[in-house]
């Protein structure tokens, strides 16, 4: 059987570990040169097969592949770009397809979310009604957690581990001051939809007058009074008060409390500010001083703090992309499966793209404490084993030796 190519992709916001998915394809893929030929990828994600502008992986080394494993953000670029409905924009969608049969592209491996999943589906079905024999895997990726059937997304337990360690560390900060300085410490992070990545933080401390004393979720209507009644009480009682605020906090008209009032190329609402609100709140209600911090892009490129579960999953389903399609798969994703949480047991099972494209996995009520700024047992059971593990990349004059791909272009063939 001829040997055909690989089209690699990534999407949406990258993370500390999607690079270790990409190795994990990359060196599988190596791995059966007897089946496949070489791999491209997509600079800045699914842009790079409409504009024909893909990076030839071959030309690199074993060893900066390999590093891949330990570097954070998108090696190739990533992109925010919604393919629209096939029967809106066939156009596009078949000039995917005329750019993978000018590049003998066999295999397409798309490293994203939800939205991602829904672009690999539609390429599947758009090849199968052209008669274009197209493999198409998609890749689970994405801090927010929210990828349906999955037990958890690559990405999310090392954002989880920077948080809960974060919050540890400023917790004990604000508590030595307190009594002459100052009360409340907000994080905000992120998790748009879904309050995974603040549920990470209570990790942080075990009781309730353990730090993070409030967490504030997307799931549950944020209540004024009764959240201010709560700090007023908490710096009575610890003489400090540390709240983690998801970014995708929302009143109970379902407003987020922080709207940057702009758009992504997928129609989210961009997020950001919400820590100053709550800041803002506490001031001019309670008179306390405050500090905040947004956590940003510094908890999902924090590399140096991974999980090194997180790691091992991310590579894993790379991998697992590879010898599914190599199996005969098509249409799926590799996903985690959870077989016990301790000693925390998984294996990669695999599911159809149509059953996790554009769903969103919320937090469970039953993860959220009654008074809704909690985390509850059961949640703290399903969290703890995916910040387990430190994965430390190399440090060189004491930094991280990120490795920077020469990235060389694959040569046009179409005009
Ligand atoms: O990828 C998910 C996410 O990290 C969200 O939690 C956050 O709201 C968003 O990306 C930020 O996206 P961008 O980097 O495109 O502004």
């Amino acid at each position: 059987m001829a040997r055909r190519n690989v089209f690699y992709a990534q999407s949406g916001g990258v993370t500390a570990v999607i690079n270790a998915s990409a190795c994990g394809v990359i060196e599988t893929a190596r791995r059966h040169r007897d089946r496949i030929g070489k791999v491209y990828a997509g600079r800045n994600g699914i842009l790079g097969a409409l504009h024909e502008d893909m990076i030839d992986t071959s030309r690199e080394t074993v060893r900066a592949i390999a590093a891949l494993r330990h570097t954070p953000g998108g090696a190739f670029g990533s992109a925010r770009y919604k393919l629209k409905p096939i029967e809106e924009s066939r156009a596009e969608y078949e000039r995917l397809i005329e750019v993978f049969d000018a590049h003998n592209i066999g295999y397409f491996f798309y490293n994203g979310g939800g939205d991602s999943m829904d672009t690999a589906h539609k390429v599947a079905q758009l090849g199968r009604e052209l008669g274009y024999p197209i493999t198409c895997i998609g890749v689970p990726k994405t801090v927010d957690n929210d990828l349906p059937v999955t037990d958890c997304c690559p990405g999310f337990g090392s954002v989880a581990k920077y948080v809960a360690v974060s919050t540890r560390e400023a917790a004990l900060d604000v508590a030595s001051m307190a009594r002459t300085s100052t009360r409340v410490f907000i994080l905000e992070v992120m998790g748009r939809h879904a309050g995974w990545i603040a549920a990470a933080a209570g990790l942080a401390g075990q009781g309730a007058d353990e730090p993070p004393h409030l967490i504030l979720f997307p799931e549950i209507p944020f209540d004024r009074k009764g959240f201010l009644r709560r700090v007023q009480q908490c710096v009575e009682r610890n003489e400090y008060c540390v709240i983690v605020v998801s970014e995708g906090a929302r009143d109970a008209d379902g407003h987020f409390l922080a709207d940057a009032g702009t758009r992504d190329a997928f129609g989210h609402k961009q997020l950001g500010g919400v820590a100053q609100e709550i800041a803002t709140m506490v001031r001019d209600e309670l008179g306390l001083k405050y500090h905040y911090a947004i956590a940003d892009y510094l908890q999902r490129s924090a590399r140096h703090i991974a999980s090194a579960v997180d790691v091992e999953q991310a590579y894993a389903v790379g991998r697992a992309a590879v010898e599914l399609a190599l199996a005969g798969q098509n249409a799926i994703m590799p996903c985690i499966v959870r077989k016990s949480d301790r000693p925390y047991r998984w294996v990669i099972g695999q599911v159809p793209l149509s059953r996790v494209a554009n769903r969103e996995k919320k937090m469970p009520r039953r993860f959220i404490t009654r008074d809704g700024y909690g985390i509850t047992a059961a949640a703290r059971r399903y969290l703890e084993p995916l910040i387990q593990g430190e994965d430390y990349p190399p440090y060189r004059a004491g930094l991280p030796d990120y490795v920077h791909l020469r990235n060389h272009p694959v040569t046009k063939k179409l005009a």
